[in-house]
């Protein structure tokens, strides 16, 4: 007796098991799903997969139905004679054609009208962004704006952003999950992608490549801050500023630089040019989780806190002349470089390495030191080299001296300085 209810039993509790499954797959928070309603591009998509999703389910039940109800309602029994065989039947196979055909129909109306919405070029009003893709990270230029920056993207709500893709090197893909994408950056053609994030407040989002384009593939990251309209006009006027030359301010390690030190500034800063207010940044404790950086710092790659917090930004920015065939820092006549990421404005930004470190000056201290450690990176003349002396370079196998263009900690500590007050 007990026997017999045992299958029935199973096939119940693995009823419920997989329901429970399935509803607690509807609930929690997907930080990077693109299941959104903060653009309309994402609309656009979400309503096209809830739409193919529900006629898949009609299809499902329907057919699936008929199936079962077939198979028990003209199940074989006992002394049945044989069945009567049949070929063909005009009847059946017209409306098995047309009605798959019809919600093919259904399906194409709405996603021709998407692709033909977003691929006719974006509303006149939109903010141009260039995106250049470069291994491995993203170099992000307004236009119109006149403003260059790296792996940190601001937009203002409420207005198309249109994005004019390009790539410096090798096929990478844009992708913000949340807000729109992804469209592949290639080196010999320019894509766009434009969306508009109209339902979206002061919120920070996830960006990466999403085709693999080498070692760092998965290290190609971004982030992504929709601000109000007035926040990014405060940005802008921040980011068009040039770099004001250094007063002394010394730099706390694993952290915002030291913001009382000015006042303990010597008078060369007198000559500095006189500098903007600070423009407006994604405050960092509205961070949510997902978009601050984890990474552990490989085994070994040390700094002296002590040396990092004594950091001169004045002897920093003479030292930062090893820095300047790659980078660029307007208002440092020296530093003109174009291969690496513009740093005008670098402690503005509140990730280093394509989103893979917090910006801060225990991290920056390493990368300058051995970014080669903590990034997996390609031995050419367009990656970060390793730059701390005694040092090894983990794809050249040597070891950094002064006459290979070494750096000491001391020096390193003092262009961390200089690095920081660049906000
Ligand atoms: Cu760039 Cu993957």
């Amino acid at each position: 007796m007990t026997r017999s209810h045992r299958p029935r039993h199973h096939f119940a509790l693995a009823l419920t098991v997989a329901l429970a499954l399935l509803l607690s797959a509807c609930s929690g928070q997907y930080p990077n799903s693109t299941f959104t309603d903060l653009t309309d591009f994402n609309r656009d998509a979400r309503g096209l997969w809830n739409l193919m999703i529900w006629l898949g389910i009609g299809v499902f039940v329907f057919v699936e139905g008929l199936l079962v109800y077939v198979m028990f309602r003209y199940r074989r029994r006992p002394n049945d004679p044989e069945p009567e065989h049949v070929h063909g039947n005009t009847k059946l196979e017209l409306a098995w054609t047309i009605l798959p055909a019809f919600v093919l129909v259904i399906i194409a109306v709405p996603t021709v009208k998407s692709i033909w919405r977003f691929n006719t070029g974006a509303p006149a009003n939109a903010l141009e962004v260039d995106v250049i893709g470069h291994q491995w990270w993203w170099e992000f230029r307004y236009p119109e704006q006149n403003i260059v920056t790296a792996n940190e993207l601001y937009i203002p709500t409420g207005r198309p952003v249109n994005f004019t893709l390009r790539s410096a090197d090798v096929i990478h893909s844009y992708w913000i999950p949340q807000l729109g994408g992804k469209r592949d950056v290639v080196s010999n053609r320019t894509n766009h992608l434009w969306f508009t994030p109209d339902s979206v407040g002061t919120q920070a989002f996830n960006g990466s490549c999403n085709e693999y384009c080498g070692a760092s593939h998965a290290n190609m990251r971004f982030r992504a801050y929709t601000v109000s309209p007035e926040e990014f006009d405060r940005w802008v006027a921040g980011q068009q500023a040039n770099a004001a030359s250094p007063t002394a301010v010394p730099a706390t390690p694993g952290g915002a630089p030291a913001t009382n030190g000015a006042a303990t500034a010597t008078p060369v800063a007198a000559q500095a040019t006189p500098a903007a207010a600070p423009g407006y940044v994604f405050p960092r404790e509205q961070l949510p989780a997902h978009v601050i950086p984890k990474t552990p710092i490989p085994a070994g790659l040390t700094f002296d806190d002590n040396l990092l917090a004594a950091g001169d930004a004045q002897r920093g920015m003479t030292a930062f002349i090893s820095c300047i065939g790659c980078h660029k820092v307007r208002g440092n006549p020296q530093a003109v470089g174009v291969i690496g990421p513009e740093l005008t404005h670098i402690a503005s930004r509140h990730t280093i390495g394509a989103g893979l470190y917090p910006n801060d000056a225990a991290h920056l201290a390493r990368w300058i030191k051995n970014a080669r450690r903590m990034k997996p990176m390609h031995g050419g003349p367009v990656s970060m080299p390793t730059l701390g002396m005694g040092e090894v370079d983990p794809i050249l196998k040597t070891t950094v001296t002064r006459s290979t263009g070494g750096l000491t900690d001391q020096q390193i500590a003092d262009i961390v300085a200089y690095l920081m007050s660049l906000k």
